[in-house]
């Protein structure tokens, strides 16, 4: 949740930040800021809305030179999204300037103090309690800018990624990450501060990212010390070169990112298995896996905790797991698992899922497994993500960068990697058929191809679009490996279009929601020749009886859902296990086409953000 970006050396600080503040604009857009300063005047510039719209404000309001600037793209969690409530904040005395990602919990306490000793507040936010808080501590203390933030921070409970400067010191900026990402990009005589890297890749592929708990100086000619928070100590900081490219975080000739990450997924898929599936040979090559197979073998069970998008892909991964590789499995939200207290022992296995690799919650339930003496286990897209390090082992998904805040080759990549986790430890378990093992690892490798068959039925896919745009709600239903690939349609239409949608596994309709059917209920049901597929047009015919309409997602040649539905999108056939891989796709791109149909924002929709590190 929000993004944050900064610039200290010897060009326009203005165009670096803006730009900056675009490419992470999916970190949240209801209002955004900039600070400029150029050795005389602070220029200050927020509003509520998005980038597009500060960068309006701010062109006809201030002059836009300086060489130190930082800017801020909010999400809001103290404080309604306004004016006065976006970043940057500045201290009382006007002399300190500061942007937040996070939350300080014990902010009323440290406010009530601060009130008492005469400072004023204008905003509701917890982020103008620190930075007045960083101010008292250089008055009381009489110290420097970083060393007060140190003590200030010491003084606070919450998450953060901050930057801070002091105008009267402009050739430093002083930054600090507890729970929020922040990434310094490290280039000749100037350096970059943002959220992830995506904002200076044109400029350097060099980058220190902090650590937890780390602050950094950053002076402009001189360098960057890093310090722990805690205790003071210094580090020696680790400068990582990036594999970022910009073509990766550009649109090209896509109108969204979200209809250029659906037609990535061939590729993203063959990247996510190349150098892991060996299907001629019949290896599959994880050295996650490889070096902790004993631990998985041994495994009591394997509990999943992950959120949105990313939970349903461990709900396809239970199927997977149990019926390859007969190890229990059990699917739980983080952001439940964290606070009831579950049985967790050393000899389960904590399987974290995470896009990102910096939700709050996912995060918060790996600690806590980690204090019950589980191995977790991660599978992140972001890499050097704070998931990725906190976790034992893992496996990345080698999606490249996804921008679109609707999630979709996250999922399929994932629901791959989960995939050839499972045929391995089946392998290594002797729970599948040598002829099965083989079969699967061959017929994985056809999915990209197989997908981009999936996606020449877009312009059919946008027929079916304009018919059911103005529905108000929707059903989605699945079996087995497609109940959660149900939910996850659902979910993609929620987030996008507005439209209220429910997934439901089929059997389950009778039990409620078939009381919704009538002649205005769409109803999404994924029926492909597998499976259980004659209840599953049992039921297609059940809501056929109430007027519903039907639209099928079914196997090519299709005859039986064809004669009953009103509409279907054909998706090629595949072993059952990876049928998730492929009848997904129409469902995002229904969403996708209905949302653009409905003029809604499909890469940034209202209230969402792709990188939630709040709980
Ligand atoms: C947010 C995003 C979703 C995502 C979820 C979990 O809600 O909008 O698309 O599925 O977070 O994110 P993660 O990065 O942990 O997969």
């Amino acid at each position: 949740m929000c993004g944050i970006v900064g610039y200290i050396g010897y060009r326009d600080a203005y165009p670096i930040v803006l730009k900056g503040l675009q490419r992470l604009e999916y970190r949240g857009y209801d209002s955004a800021g900039i600070a400029l300063f150029d050795d005389k005047e602070l220029k200050l510039c927020k509003t509520k809305g998005k980038v597009a719209d500060l960068k309006e404000k701010l062109e006809n309001e201030i002059d836009t030179s300086g060489t130190l600037g930082i800017g801020h793209t909010r999400w809001a969690t103290h404080g309604v999204p306004n004016d006065v409530n976006s970043h940057p904040h500045v201290s009382n005395s006007g002399n300190l300037v500061i942007i937040h990602n996070g939350i300080i919990e014990n902010y009323e306490s440290l406010k009530k103090e601060l009130i008492k000793r005469g400072y004023k507040f204008h905003s509701d936010t917890d982020t103008e309690v620190l930075v007045n808080l960083i101010e008292d501590v250089i008055k009381k203390e009489d110290v420097k800018l970083g060393k007060a933030v140190q003590i200030a921070l010491n003084q606070t409970i919450g998450a953060y990624a901050i930057a801070v400067f002091d105008k009267a010191k402009p050739n430093e900026i002083v930054v600090a990450r507890l729970g929020s990402p922040l990434a310094i990009g490290v280039g000749e005589d100037e350096y970059f501060i943002a959220s992830d890297a995506s904002p200076f890749i044109e400029f350097t592929n060099n980058a220190i990212y902090l650590e937890d708990g780390e602050m950094a100086v950053v002076r402009r000619n001189k360098g960057v010390k890093v310090r722990k928070i805690k205790d003071d100590s210094l580090v020696d900081p680790y400068i990582q070169e990036l594999q970022l490219n910009l073509e990766q975080i550009e649109k090209n000739n896509f109108d969204h990112f979200m209809l250029k990450e659906i037609y990535e997924q061939p590729s993203a898929i063959r990247d996510t298995y190349r150098g892991r599936l060996l299907a001629e040979e019949g290896i599959i090559r994880m050295a996650g896996i490889d070096d902790n197979l004993e631990r998985f073998l041994n495994a009591r069970r394997i509990v999943i905790v992950a959120c949105g998008t990313s939970w349903h892909a461990g709900l396809v991964a239970e199927y997977v797991f149990e019926d390859l590789a007969r190890i229990p499995v059990e699917v739980e939200y983080a952001s439940e698992f964290r606070y009831r207290n579950p049985i967790i022992n050393s000899d389960d296995i904590v399987l974290a899922i995470s896009q990102s690799g910096e939700t709050a919650d996912t995060m918060a339930a790996i600690k806590l497994a980690k204090e019950k003496g589980a191995f977790v286990f991660g599978v992140c897209n972001v890499v050097g993500s704070s998931i990725s390090r906190e976790t034992n082992a893992g496996a990345y998904t080698h999606a490249g960068p996804e921008i679109g805040v609707a999630s979709t080759k996250a999922f399929t990549t994932q629901i791959t990697v989960l995939t050839l986790i499972a045929l391995k430890l089946a392998k290594a378990k002797g729970s599948i058929s040598n002829t099965d093992y083989h079969m699967h690892l061959q017929e994985l490798e056809t999915i990209p191809q197989k997908i981009e068959v999936a996606l020449k039925q877009n312009d059919h896919i946008k027929e079916v679009a304009l018919k059911y745009k103005d529905a108000r709600n929707c059903l989605y239903l699945g079996r087995g490996f497609n109940f959660p690939v149900a939910l996850e349609g659902a979910l993609k239409l929620k987030e996008i279009s507005y439209i209220h949608a429910e997934g439901y596994p089929a059997a389950e309709m009778k039990h409620g929601p078939i009381a919704l059917i009538d002649e205005e209920m769409p109803v999404v049901v994924i029926a492909t020749r597998k499976g259980h597929y004659e209840k599953v047009v049992s039921n297609i015919q059940e809501i056929k009886s109430r007027q519903g309409k039907i639209i099928g997602i079914v196997t090519e040649g299709d005859t039986s859902v064809r004669d009953l539905a009103d509409h279907v999108i054909e998706v090629p056939d595949t072993i059952e296990a990876l049928t998730p891989l492929i009848t997904t796709i129409p469902l995002q791109l229904l969403s996708y086409h209905i949302a653009v149909l409905l003029g809604k924002d499909v890469d940034q929709p209202r209230n969402l953000a792709k990188s939630v590190t709040v709980e």
